[in-house]
């Protein structure tokens, strides 16, 4: 792990050269890219409620019911799952997708409320007036939302529930390079993975120290 994060981190730089979409073509120096994954086909969740979840998504949120699936067999391994299988359609062709598989019960609530906030899926929009109209346009519709949410002026994001209880979040790019931000995604993986290690070997307490780390680089935020 370590040879592989520090070697990225030496090798990390921008070309000057452009990709076909006019994006800073990114060299990470690793034959690795080649292998990079090009968009998001879909992510998937269950749903007990496949009428009310296509309502929601081509309803409220605009996207087209695209494809669906019936098999009472899970292809990939066999599991003798029956279900009804949803897709819904971005602009950018990604999906969202749905199983509904009758007499499935109910999941296990989650061991800590935090499970409820992390896991969740950002739609992104372009501007910060269209994160305003959706704003808008959720709340006339009688949805409960938080936000707008500045994240470090980095993104602007609105967070709300589809009728599943998937955590949803509409955001819109405020610095264009927000995802681009390498090196300092691998300096902080260094300060992270290092501060775990160096807890565990000194028999401290490995939360303790993860919690000191937070709070101390946090504080680049405040002083910007
Ligand atoms: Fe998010």
């Amino acid at each position: 792990m370590t040879i592989v994060y520090e070697a990225k981190m030496e090798n990390l730089f921008m070309s000057n050269a452009q990709t076909t979409n006019g994006e800073p073509k990114i060299d990470t120096g690793r034959s690795l890219s080649a292998l990079t994954p090009k968009m998001l086909s879909h992510a998937a969740y269950v749903t007990h409620d496949v009428g009310a979840t296509v309502e929601f998504y081509t309803g409220i949120m605009g996207m087209e019911l695209a494809s669906s699936v019936f098999d009472d067999r899970i292809p990939s391994t066999g599991d003798a799952f029956p279900y009804f299988h949803v897709f819904f359609r971005m602009g950018d062709g990604s999906t969202i997708a749905f199983f509904e598989a009758p007499g499935l019960p109910d999941p296990a609530p989650p061991s800590h409320p935090a499970y409820k906030i992390f896991d969740h899926i950002a739609l992104q929009v372009d501007t910060v007036e269209e994160v305003q109209r959706w704003r808008a346009w959720l709340l006339q519709h009688g949805l409960e939302l938080v936000g707008p949410t500045n994240h470090m002026n980095e993104l602007l994001s609105i967070y709300f529930h589809d009728p599943n209880g998937v955590r949803l979040e509409i955001t819109a790019p405020l610095d264009p390079h927000w995802n681009r931000h390498f090196d300092r995604a691998y300096h902080d993986l260094k300060l992270w993975l290092e501060a775990k290690e160096s807890a565990r070997r000194e028999g401290r307490d490995i939360s303790a120290a993860l919690i000191d780390l937070i709070r101390r680089e946090r504080s680049r935020y405040q002083a910007s």
